[in-house]
């Protein structure tokens, strides 16, 4: 038996879809980080299968390290603005750091993770997106280093991404 899909979805890439850019993205990776001291930043949770697949599509050996993003809800005094958490204690000087994000929406996620990432001093600092909405690359100001899949600009669900913590099970993505 499946798990249950969200009403009125429609599926937007199938599992197999998805193999095929993570297995590009890989090979893009193991070409470009050959003999460096590679750190992959999962961002939590979206990115949860995502960088599973990619890390066992690597031929390289990277270390993998997560991040969360928090942000304060209604009713606090920053209410609205986020921080970033790190799990565990995460060396980056020095290092070369590969952020593995799900979506590219607007670009706040890359702002905060950029600004807070550049402060540890790596010795260099890339981008790979599962996903980009249409309009994020201008939404965001930048264009990632290894680009996700385009998808139009609704509510995704599936392969890690939620909607209210459901749906993060299924095996593609759908549109809601
Ligand atoms: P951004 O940080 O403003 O670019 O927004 C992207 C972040 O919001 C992603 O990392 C996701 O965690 C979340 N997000 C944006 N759109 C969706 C979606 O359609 N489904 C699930 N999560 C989303
Ligand atoms: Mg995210």
């Amino acid at each position: 038996m499946s798990p249950p899909l969200p009403p009125q979805s429609r599926l937007l890439l199938d599992a197999l879809q998805i193999r095929a850019h993570v297995k590009a993205q890989a090979s893009q990776i193991d070409h470009l980080y050959q003999a460096s001291d590679l750190v992959l930043v999962g961002v939590l949770k979206g990115a949860v299968h995502y960088i599973s697949d990619l890390l066992r599509s690597l031929t390289l050996d990277p270390q993998m390290e997560w991040v969360r993003v928090e942000t304060y809800s209604a009713g606090t005094t920053n209410a609205g603005q986020s921080r970033l958490v790190f799990v565990g204690d995460v060396k980056l000087e020095g290092r070369d750091v590969l952020v593995v994000d799900d979506i590219l929406d607007r670009g706040h996620t890359y702002r905060l993770l950029s600004r807070e990432l550049m402060a540890r001093n790596p010795a260099s600092l890339r981008w790979a997106f599962l996903l980009e909405k249409e309009g994020a690359r201008h939404r965001a100001g930048f264009d990632p280093d290894f680009a996700g899949l385009l998808v139009p600009e609704v509510w995704v669900v599936g392969y890690g991404m939620d909607l209210s913590e459901k749906y993060r099970n299924l095996e593609g993505i759908y549109a809601l």
